[in-house]
Parts: C-alpha cells; structure tokens; sequence
C-alpha cells in the first residue's frame, strides 16, 4: 500500500515536519487552556493485520459534535509518526482531510459521521516502547498517556471515551494468543495459518487504556466470584518457561480484589480481568481496562530469584492496577494535568491495601523513606511542580514522585482529618458522582467536602503549591502547662516565589518522662503562619511526639534535647515517631559533622549515645525483627543532603561510614548475635522468618564498616547458605562493596547460577553498579561492555545507570566523571527511548545543591546536552528546567 495523497491539496506542498525537525522548542502546555474536544467519539473499531516488521491497522471512528464543543468544520486526530492510507468519511473516498504538523485534520461538514482511514506501523522498530511494540517476539501496546496516536490517528486525550471493539489477526504460530481490552467476543482461523479473535469492551474508555497483546504466552488462570456474584475469570499470562513464578501475583490479585470489595466498596465490572508480563517495559505496570500489561519485575516471583522487597513490590502493584480499574479506569482524568487525580488516590489505596497486608508500621516507615528520599528531593530542586502542575511540554515527565506519592499523601491528610468512616462516604460519594465520566481533582475535593463533610478551601493549596513545608516546633514548660509553638513556611520554588500558608494536620502527643505513656493523641491543623497551644497538668515538663504516622508530608524542625531524643527513639508508642526520633538523632549528628567544627570529644559522645540507643534496639526481646530492621537503618544520602542548603556528598558519605564503623565496633557482640540468632529461623514467607532475613543482613551492613575480614566471612557464609534470593543478595550487596577475594568469587558464582534469568541478573548490574566499592566507576565502564548489557531494554538500563547515581563515590567522583558517564548515557539512550532517558535528567539536576567544585561539573554536563538540536521533547523540557 502506498499512501493516497489527495490530488491538488495545497496543504500537501509544505511538507509536514517530521518528528525530528522541531524548528523552535516544543510547545508549552497550560492547565487553563484546557478546552472541551469539539467532538464526541462515541464508538471506534479497530482491525489489525499483525506482524512484527509490519502491523495494519485500519480504523473506523464514529464521531458526533460535542454539544459542550465550539461548532468546527473540521476534526483534529493526533498522530505521531504516521502516514494516514485510504481515507473515507461515510463510505466514500475523501479528498477532504490534511497533514498539520503531524496529526490528521478531516473536514467535516455535518453533525454526525464515520470516520475510516488505514495506517501501517513496524513494531521491530519501536524502540521507544510507546505504541505497538515487539518484545521477545511478542506484541503489546504501552498508550498511556500519549502512545496511541502512534498506532493510529486519533483525539488522543483523556475526555474523549469511546467504546471499543477490536479485531485482530495474525499468524498463529507467532501469536497464539490474542487479547484486547474487554471480553472477547469471537474468534476463528483461517486455513493459511492464521487466525483471528474479536474482543468488545463494553466499557467506554479513553484511548490511554487501550490494549493490544499478541504472542505465544501460557496463562496462570482462577477465578472470582464478586460480592454481587459475578464470575470472573483471571488470567496471568507469560511466556512458558516463566509460569511458575506467577503463584504469587495470582494471590496478591485475588486479596486485592477482595479487599476493594471490603475496605472501598468497589466491585470489578467484566467477566475476565488479564493480566501480561513483558520484558520490556518503561514503567512498573498499566492499568488497561481488563487487560493490564506488566513489567516481568512486577509478575514474576519465587523465592531463589524474588527478595522479600520484590514479593511486596509485586503486591503492591498488582493491587494499584487492580485499583485503577476504579481510581482512573471508571472515573478518569479530564486532561493531564489531573494526573494525581488517580495517581495519588491509587497510591494511597495500595498503600492501605498493603497496610493491611503486611502490618501498618513498617509499610509506613518505608513509604515515607521513598517519600524523604525522591519527592523531598524533587520538591525542594529545579523540577519541583504542584501534585497538580499548571504547564508542560511532555506529560511523560510528569510521572513524578510528586504526582505520585506526595498525591497520596494529600489525600492520606483528607482522610486523617475526616477519619476512615466518613473518608469512605467521600470515596463513596466521588465514584458514584464522576462514574463514567473524566473528571478533575476539584471534584474530588468537592466530593469529599460534600462526602466526609471536611472545609478545604485552604486545603486546595495543596494542590497549588510545591515545595515542602516546613514547621518549627517547640515545647515550654511553666507551671503545670506545656505550651507548643508551631509555625510554618512554605519555601519557593521554581515559578511560585509567594506561598500561603497550609493546612497541616499534625497527631501529636505528650510522653510522661517517667511511665513513657500518654494520655490520648490529639489532632491540631496548623493552618495559620503560627500557632500557640497550651496544655494544662503537665507537673514536670513532657516529651513531645509530633506528626504521628507521619500525619503530615512536611519537615519537621524541632528544637529538642538529644537526650528527648533518645528517650523517644526508645520508648514511643507511635512506631513511626519512634523511626523518627532514631532518624533524627543521627541526621543531626551527621549534619553537625558535615558541617565540621566540632571537636572530636563531642563527635564521640554524640556517637556514643546513638550506639546506645542502637544497642537497645538491636537486643530489645520486645521488638519484632521486621520492626528492628526498619529502626536499624540509617538515614540515606540524599536525605541526609536535604538537611544542608549545600551538601558535599564525599563529606556526607565520609560522616555515614564513620558512624557505621563506630556503631560496628561498640556492638559487634551484638550484631554478630543477631545475625546468628537470625540465621536459625527458618525460611519462609511468614513476617518471623522475613524479619529475620531484614536483620540479618542489617547487621552485616554495619559490620562491614568495622571488621570487614569478619563481614567479609559472614556474608560469604550467608551466601552460601542461602535459600532465598533476599538472603543471597543481601550477602553479595554487602560483599560487592568490600575489597576480599569473596567478593569476585561470589559475584561470579552468582552470575553463573542465574545466567539468563533476565530479573536476577539485573541485580547483578545494580548490585555493582550501586556499590560503595572505591572503583565502582570502572566496574560500570566494564559492565557497559558486558555481553548481557542491552541499551533497549529499560530494565537493565536502569539496573546499571540508575542504581550508579546513587553512589557518593562514582556518581558524585569528584573529577565529574560519573557525571560525565550519566550524560553521556543520557545522549545515546535519548534517541532510542526518550522517555527513559529523560529520567536520568534529575539527578544531574541537584547541582544547586551540591557544592561549588561538583555543581559547575553537573552544570556543564547538562549544558553538553542542552547544546545538542536533535533532543526529545523529553529530555529538552528536563535538562532545560535543570539549568533554569
Ligand atoms: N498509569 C501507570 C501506573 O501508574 C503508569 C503509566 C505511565 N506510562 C508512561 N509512559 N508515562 O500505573
Ligand atoms: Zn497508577
């Protein structure tokens, strides 16, 4: 098929740019432009001709003017890459229709037409992975948010909602299977080796949730019977070596529809719910009606190849695409900018969801560790955006901690100031309002005003301002009352240079310093600048234990005794506060340090009273080692350099391995008994034997900064012992950051075990490439160079790259050549898969905060790839907003 150009059309002379000749920058998008689409396109059908060098699609839209629309003489579908072939409106040939750019302008002249044009794709050739796409031999689609005007033309944005059928065709020794969104409502064969299936989605949906998968998979399949009675068939489909490692995913999809049921009254809607693994993918997992597509990382389980840390990735995200099918799939996003819409909501929803799994303090401690380690960072440097940003020019940069996990926590406030009970009748009375509609975060407030009956006038900011708040406190004691003191600030950020104040809802409490307990926590918004309150009967002056459960995403600042601090990390009740107070102990030891000046007699009493607080916590019977691991774990890198206005992180890494080293040698008795006491549990997957497992390696983390021949021993053991992959890997990370013999035998024994186990031998590279070995630099350089190192594939990208820019010594060298190496990445990845590469953006990004010597390297990079005319939208919009 050659493409039918229409004969005399002017607008033909001007060739359409392509997608690589951008003249001028892309085009800034603004929330306040949004407009209603002039026309509705109530139904489309889709017919694919498979294959893997080549796809035909031909479409056929029904489309009808949009009563809320301007009235238009012409409709636009956006393209992307595409050559429109055989175009016809109502039945015949039409000469009516031009390029613009690179979408499809028809005219049409009445109030109701159909709409059918053909295009061709090559797949092969897709190594952006948004659109159709091949991997291993298999077909699938990635749309959101904008990859379906890659497959064909079309109003690709989240408010048109369309009913889809699709057929599609193929051979059938290269696709056996054939799924689209939906049920499938009929299929058959051909005598010449292919065959067919045709599946109806009754559902009308945005085009971000279409999808297309072909290819030779086997199904893990069960059932489920809904709270109203509904039949459902499950199915997790994979390729067929891979099917016993499914057991788990399965599990965690049927506790997630269950617990929808219970916790959200929220029932599934289709008679089948599929979902498909695949090995190359940009993001975790989609949330495609009926038909979800996921990264291997977040199906495939069993304990020799999955941690503890993967069972419950798995989980949890199986869960949030579980949840979208009503937080984004029945109630969806009117445009992109209310991305958190059903982001933060379905954040927050799996992380309930996992709560309730798994035990509510430690899911907690480590949500707010990713929060602390990846949004405080994002919000306080040159990307910090509202959960609800007002511009850009690639929503795919948007898929931010910000939008994600600080979304949730804003919703996660709503429901601690209204409570569980009347946040539901707001979650109730939003899905029941906005059902089948595309809807906007303004009406998720109003339904939670109206619903739990909260005021969030103020509350709205929320979504208006970034930056992190941060709130002073202090405590006074005269007489027989406490008076608390609270006042906060809002910083600038980039392009919000004045803030109103927020509420902040704060769970508080006061210790006794003699019995450690409390009468009741109380609730207190901070709304205002400052704040005063007093509290009566407090004959001797108590402990303060503020922003329980991490009730509020902010900094706390508080003036506070290390020896309050102690008592806290010691005895609170809240078990996030109790992580805190330990957390906050040692960032201010860490920071003093840092900062120098102090004398090294205040520098070992400061570390002395730490290693007593950790001795308690290591040896106390009462805890739970789960419990123990989290309050074990020292505070990281990064967050320790958002304590400093400029960090130095050769300096801040010196300080983290000098307390480690201390804490190794005033408890080594202690560690090694752990450790020992530990490794007598048995295995399994109950929280004893996980806990055990967390420990373990905890201990020898420590003991690796101050007896590394003895770590170096211990983790070798461990190692070989190991029948988990959570205790191996836990060995050979400690190992790959030491200097002994252990570390390259076991590195090879582990390569060699598992070679060709695509997931394990990404944590090999990670387990390298994130190292704090002095020479981590030149093993990235040789491991770019290793056989297994693919530059398409996402996965091991990521395993090499992303878990090198945490690293103080290679990322952070001070000569800049880690920089270099991460830039360098950047331009050879950016024309292969632009949205991948545009995430290695941010941490070049920091150099602001970052001190002199290393910041104008981290400059001079970004500025080596600004300088370059060929860059994706993508990487264009993040490194020129990191030089901003
Ligand atoms: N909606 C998906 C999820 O969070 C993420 C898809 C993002 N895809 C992308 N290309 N930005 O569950
Ligand atoms: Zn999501």
């Amino acid at each position: 098929r050659t493409p039918s150009t229409p004969d005399g059309n002017p607008e033909m002379a001007d060739a359409a740019p392509g997608p690589l000749d951008r003249p001028s920058e892309p085009p800034l998008i603004r929330r306040e432009d949004y407009r209603p689409f002039d026309w509705l396109v109530p139904e489309i059908r889709l017919d694919f001709t498979l294959g893997l060098e080549r796809t035909l699609v031909v479409a056929t839209l029904k489309v009808e003017r949009n009563p809320n629309g301007e009235p238009a003489s012409e409709i636009r579908l956006n393209g992307d890459g595409l050559t429109p072939l055989d175009v016809t409106v109502d039945g015949h040939a039409s000469n009516s229709w031009r390029m613009e750019g690179s979408d499809l302008l028809v005219d049409l002249p009445g109030d109701a037409h159909e709409i059918r044009f053909a295009t061709e794709i090559a797949p092969v050739a897709n190594s952006q992975l948004m659109g159709l796409y091949a991997s291993n031999g298999m077909l699938c689609t990635q749309c959101e948010a904008e990859g379906f005007r890659r497959i064909t033309f079309f109003p690709d944005r989240p408010d048109v909602l369309s009913t889809y059928t699709v057929r599609m065709e193929g051979p059938k020794d290269a696709f056996p299977v054939l799924l689209s969104n939906g049920n499938r409502i009929a299929a058959g064969g051909g005598e010449d080796g292919t065959h067919w299936a045709e599946w109806h989605d009754p559902w009308p949906k945005p085009s971000y949730l279409f999808a297309l998968v072909a290819g030779d998979l086997v199904a893990r399949k069960d059932r489920f019977t809904t709270m109203s009675g509904r039949e459902v068939d499950l199915a997790i489909w994979v390729r067929a070596e891979d099917l016993d490692r499914t057991g788990h995913a399965m599990e965690s999809l049927i506790k997630s529809m269950k617990w929808d049921e219970q916790v959200f009254g929220r029932e599934y809607d289709l008679d089948q719910f599929n979902i498909v693994a695949v090995g190359d993918f940009n993001m975790g997992a989609m949330e495609n009606k009926g038909l979800n597509v996921f990264n291997t990382k977040y199906v495939l389980a069993d304990p020799e190849t999955a941690t503890d840390g993967d069972y419950d990735g798995i989980e949890g995200v199986i869960a949030h695409e579980y949840f979208h099918n009503w937080s984004g799939n029945r109630v969806t996003c009117r445009d992109w900018f209310q991305l958190s819409l059903k982001e933060g909501f379905t954040v927050l929803r799996d992380q309930l969801f996992s709560q309730d799994m798994q035990g509510e303090a430690v899911k907690r401690i480590e949500d707010v560790r990713l929060l602390r380690s990846v949004q405080f960072p994002e919000d306080s440097g040159p990307l910090a955006h509202p959960i609800r940003p007002d511009s850009f020019r690639e929503i795919g940069n948007f898929y931010t901690s910000t939008v994600y996990n600080k979304g949730a926590e804003v919703i996660r406030m709503m429901r601690t100031m209204a409570g569980p009970e009347r946040f539901r009748e707001g979650t109730d009375l939003y899905f029941g309002r906005h059902d089948g509609e595309a809807a906007t975060c303004e009406d998720f407030i109003r339904a939670m005003e109206d619903g739990a009956g909260l005021d969030l006038a103020q509350f709205r900011l929320w979504y208006s301002q970034a930056g992190t708040p941060k709130v002073e406190v202090s405590l006074a004691h005269e007489g027989e009352a406490a008076t608390l003191t609270l006042r906060q600030t809002v910083p600038v950020t980039p392009g919000q240079p004045d803030k109103q104040p927020m509420p902040i809802p704060l769970r508080l409490a006061l210790l006794d310093r003699e019995t450690g307990r409390h009468n009741g926590e109380q609730l207190i918004v901070l709304d205002k600048p400052e704040q005063v309150h007093r509290f009566e009967g407090f004959a001797a002056k108590p402990v303060l234990s503020v922003n329980r459960g991490f009730s509020a995403p902010v900094a706390i600042e508080r003036v506070i005794d290390s020896d309050d601090l102690v008592f806290l990390a010691k005895n609170d009740d809240d078990a996030f506060a109790r992580y805190e107070a330990m957390q906050e102990l040692i960032v201010g030891h860490l920071v003093a340090v840092v900062e120098g000046g102090l004398d090294e007699r205040v520098q070992d009493a400061a570390r002395s009273s730490i290693a007593e607080v950790m001795r308690v916590i290591v040896t106390d019977a009462a805890l739970d080692d789960s419990m123990r691991g989290e309050l074990m774990m020292l505070p990281g890198q990064t967050y320790i350099a958002e304590q400093l206005t400029v960090a130095d992180p050769g300096a801040i890494h010196a300080a983290r391995e000098a307390l480690k080293g201390w804490l190794a040698k005033s408890l080594e008795m202690e560690l090694v008994a752990l450790h020992e006491r530990a490794s007598g549990i048995s295995s399994g997957m109950d929280r004893a034997a996980r806990g055990a497992r967390k420990v373990k390696t905890q201990a020898l983390v420590f003991l690796a900064a101050g007896n590394p021949e003895l770590a170096e021993r211990m983790a070798a053991a461990q190692y070989d012992a190991a029948d988990t992959m959570t205790d191996r890997q836990g060995a050979l990370m400690v190992l790959a950051g030491l200097a002994g013999p252990q570390r390259t035998h076991k590195l090879i024994d582990f390569y060699n075990r598992f070679q060709g186990d695509a997931l394990v031998i990404d944590k090999w590279f990670s387990l390298q490439a994130g190292s704090l070995h002095p020479h981590v630099i030149e093993h990235v350089h040789a491991l770019a160079q290793h056989p297994d190192f693919n530059i398409k594939n996402p996965n091991r990208v990521r395993s090499l790259y992303m878990a090198f820019t945490g690293t103080p010594l290679g990322f952070h060298a001070a000569d800049g050549e880690g920089y270099r190496m991460i830039a360098d990445l950047i331009l050879a990845l950016d024309p292969i898969n632009a949205s991948t590469a545009a995430r290695f953006v941010p941490p070049l990004g920091r150099w602001r905060r970052i001190e002199p010597g290393r910041a104008a390297l981290m400059r001079g990079e970004l500025e080596r790839i600004a300088a370059h005319a060929d860059l994706s939208r993508d990487t264009f919009e993040q490194v020129t907003r990191s030089l901003g």
